[in-house]
């Protein structure tokens, strides 16, 4: 298949579909594609009946000294990886030129406010805006009635819940179970980078997490106590190096003290944590949810 390249076609061919009665579904990425990739296409084949993918390497996510040169370009074995799993109506692969017309930075941008402040926000300056921005565009272009995110980029997901609905997107936006390893390791592009002994001790991002679930079930409430139980889980590998180890409300994203059934999230809040395995920097999630 080939991929469409122009956001004119890409709007036409949508059109097309949509007139045809279809029901469009947009599963966007940037590239490398894995199994985790392939089972946000198989969601949205059951939930659509005209699946687009994008690929898009977008320049404006990356913070400065982040890895957007040696990030992967690997199309034509995603293309190949889409055909084994069983095809796509389209794939729309546009260059940054074709995204950003009036070059970069681009001068009309979406901002995210405090969904941006905690977690990996303040780590990657502009990363969540450079995320919005690019995946309004993508909308704008594929015209779908839903679109499906991987609940891995938690973060990202509740900012582009927020997005879609705070300006009217009128579009559906589905999170889709974190996809993992058999020893609970999340897949990732960034996964090749590791040495075989980090490998092995990634699965104690994964580990803390289930800790942090049974701590609730067994009554911590204690967000401090809830932080502090997923750095030591995680310190207890020697080559991991913590970035951030925080519990924060489900859908504001904002630190509390203690979780509670009535909590401004609906008893709903998240645990997330950021690893550095050497220069490889990983990131898992799990929503504690208090009844
Ligand atoms: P990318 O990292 O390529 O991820 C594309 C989609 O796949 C995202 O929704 C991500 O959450 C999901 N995903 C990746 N690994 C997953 C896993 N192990 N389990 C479940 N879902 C997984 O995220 C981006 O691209 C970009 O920021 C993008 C949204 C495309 C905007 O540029």
């Amino acid at each position: 298949m080939d991929p469409i390249r122009t956001v004119a076609a890409m709007q036409a061919a949508a059109d097309a579909a949509r007139a045809a009665g279809r029901r469009l579904a947009l599963v966007p990425t940037m590239g490398a594609l894995h199994e985790g990739h392939l089972a946000l296409v198989r969601d949205a084949r059951r939930r659509g009946d005209h699946v687009t993918v994008s690929v898009f390497v977008n320049p404006t996510q990356f913070a400065p000294g982040e890895d957007f040169d040696a990030y992967p370009r690997t199309l034509a074995a995603d293309l190949d990886a889409l055909e084994r799993a069983g095809g796509v109506d389209a794939v729309f692969a546009p260059t940054a030129a074709e995204m950003y017309p009036f070059g970069l930075p681009p001068t009309t941008t979406v901002s995210v406010g405090a969904l941006g402040r905690h977690l990996c926000g303040p780590h990657r300056p502009g990363h969540f805006e450079g995320v919005a921005t690019v995946v309004a565009k993508l909308l704008l272009a594929c015209r779908p009635h839903l679109a499906v995110f991987g609940q891995k980029d938690a973060q990202q997901l509740a900012v582009l819940r927020r997005m879609t609905a705070e300006l009217g997107f009128g579009v559906e936006v589905v999170g889709h179970p974190v996809v993992r390893e058999a020893d609970g390791l999340a897949l990732s592009s960034r996964n090749r980078y590791l040495g075989a002994d980090e490998r092995a001790q990634a699965i104690v991002l994964h580990q803390a997490l289930v800790a942090a679930e049974a701590a609730v079930e067994r009554g911590e409430r204690s967000a401090a106590a809830l932080e502090a139980l997923l750095r030591r889980e995680v310190e207890a590998a020697p080559l991991a190096r913590v970035q951030y180890a925080e519990v924060v409300d489900a859908e504001a994203l904002q630190p509390v003290d203690t979780l509670a059934a009535r909590g401004p999230s609906g008893g709903r809040y998240l645990a997330a944590l950021a690893v550095f395995f050497g220069d490889t920097r990983l990131i898992d999630n799990t929503t504690l949810i208090v009844r």
